[in-house]
């Protein structure tokens, strides 16, 4: 099969995003979706291919996924199918795919990684239509490649990988899945093969909680974040989006400062945070402490109705952070979000937060840690015109998040 329509970027749907039945309107709003200019970008990158976890229990992590967040299983590679020594489950949720890997044998090098930092975020791996072009604009630029340029091929095609190293241990593989026109027609990579969820969903069980992936922040250390904006423009071409958090949201104990990168067409968004100055130690600071270093703190679902995804999880047992009533009440806030799709007291009910800038508004809750250390956790976000991160609710957000490292001891 020929593929033309992933090769250029914004005005096109990757090929995820037709399998998900999600349209080019539906992605402007759910994820700001913008066009652009590929053949000007030294870097380019279509859009998510994969993120990868390294968790302590793979098997039953892809599970809770399955059941709770309502992922479908689509790919497995293990013991069974020639992967000796750790298994690798494939999970799909509209056009995101999220993969879950966990060691089976001591000396894999999973058992290390999982030791240092827990369950967390590996790999951010990027769907390109070259990599040999991204691979060299990066080794010009300085960036570290963890792995050449190669082939892979099964009997559902051939895909070009590589890898290069961004903040802590945290990689980007970049995956280009047409190789000479023609598109693999795998589950993921050479290696996985077709699975399907044992589970099975009761009836009534919702089929999709959200539908996109729209941004993934990155903690990094005090004094980091310059170098790693700098690292996405120099290396992968990105821009930068105007959100831009300072001092102005240091609440008494927590403090950071945060820039956001873009890819060309906006599908790729990452905010990078680094503590700032505060009278007791930041979230940021707690982050990197447990996580070891730098690494991804959230990742960002995008959803059309963050009201309904949000009853569904909490009826799955999934915990939010708490929003103060205080929040809702608070006149000034009244006044800055104006009208949304719904009451107030909708949002109220359900702690959703609030957000307003000149282009419109969003809606976002965020989840407790999802593993045992208190580090990576998800955001629901429901965009409508806004493409901030909620830069007005992080003071808000702050003093809950702090409630509960309090809880913690460590604060
Ligand atoms: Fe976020």
């Amino acid at each position: 099969m020929t593929d033309t329509t992933t090769t250029s970027a914004g005005r096109d749907l990757t090929a995820s995003e037709r399998e998900a039945d999600l349209d080019l309107d539906q992605l402007k709003q759910l994820v700001g979706l913008v066009e652009y200019d590929e053949s000007r970008d030294p870097f380019p990158v279509t859009g998510w291919d994969a993120i990868v976890f390294v968790v302590g229990n793979a098997t039953q992590a892809a599970h809770y996924y399955q059941s709770a967040w309502g992922m479908e299983l689509v790919a497995y590679a293990g013991p069974e199918n020639g992967t000796a020594d750790h298994k690798s489950y494939v999970l799909r949720s509209g056009s995101i795919r999220f993969v879950l890997q966990g060691a089976v044998t001591p000396d894999s090098p999973l058992v290390g990684h999982h030791a240092r930092h827990g369950d967390g975020v590996v790999d951010i791996a990027l769907e390109v239509p070259d990599v040999e072009v991204c691979v060299a604009q990066a080794r010009r630029a300085g960036a570290t490649v963890l792995q050449e340029p190669q082939e892979l091929t099964d009997e559902h095609g051939t895909v070009r990988v590589a890898a290069i190293a961004t903040y802590g241990e945290t990689r980007h593989s970049l995956v280009q899945r047409v190789v000479d026109g023609v598109r693999y027609a795998g589950p993921y990579l050479p290696g996985h093969l077709p699975a399907q969820s044992t589970f099975v969903k009761r009836e009534g069980a919702p089929k999709r909680l959200f539908q996109a992936l729209d941004h993934i922040v990155g903690n990094v250390e005090l004094g980091k974040m310059d170098e790693w904006v700098s690292f996405y423009h120099r290396v992968m071409g990105f821009v930068n989006m105007a959100e831009f958090i300072g001092d102005d949201i240091a609440t008494d104990y927590s403090a950071l400062m945060s820039k956001v990168v873009a890819n060309g067409n906006h599908r790729v968004k990452f905010p990078l945070n680094e503590p700032a100055v505060a009278r007791k130690k930041s979230q940021i600071d707690e982050y990197l402490e447990f996580y070891g270093g730098p690494g991804a703190q959230h990742l960002a679902l995008a959803t059309g109705d963050i009201l309904r995804t949000v009853d569904e999880l909490r009826r799955e047992g999934v915990e939010f952070l708490d929003t103060p009533d205080a929040y809702y009440e608070d006149p000034e806030l009244r006044a800055r979000i104006g009208e949304v799709r719904v009451p107030i007291e909708e949002l109220q009910r359900r702690g959703i937060l609030v957000d307003r800038d000149e282009d419109g508004y969003l809606l976002q809750i965020f989840t407790k840690p999802l593993g045992d250390r208190p580090t990576v956790f998800f955001e629901i976000i429901e965009r409508h015109g806004s493409l901030g991160f909620g830069k007005g609710n992080f003071k808000a957000l702050f003093e809950s998040i702090e409630r509960e490292q309090e809880r913690r001891g460590n604060l």
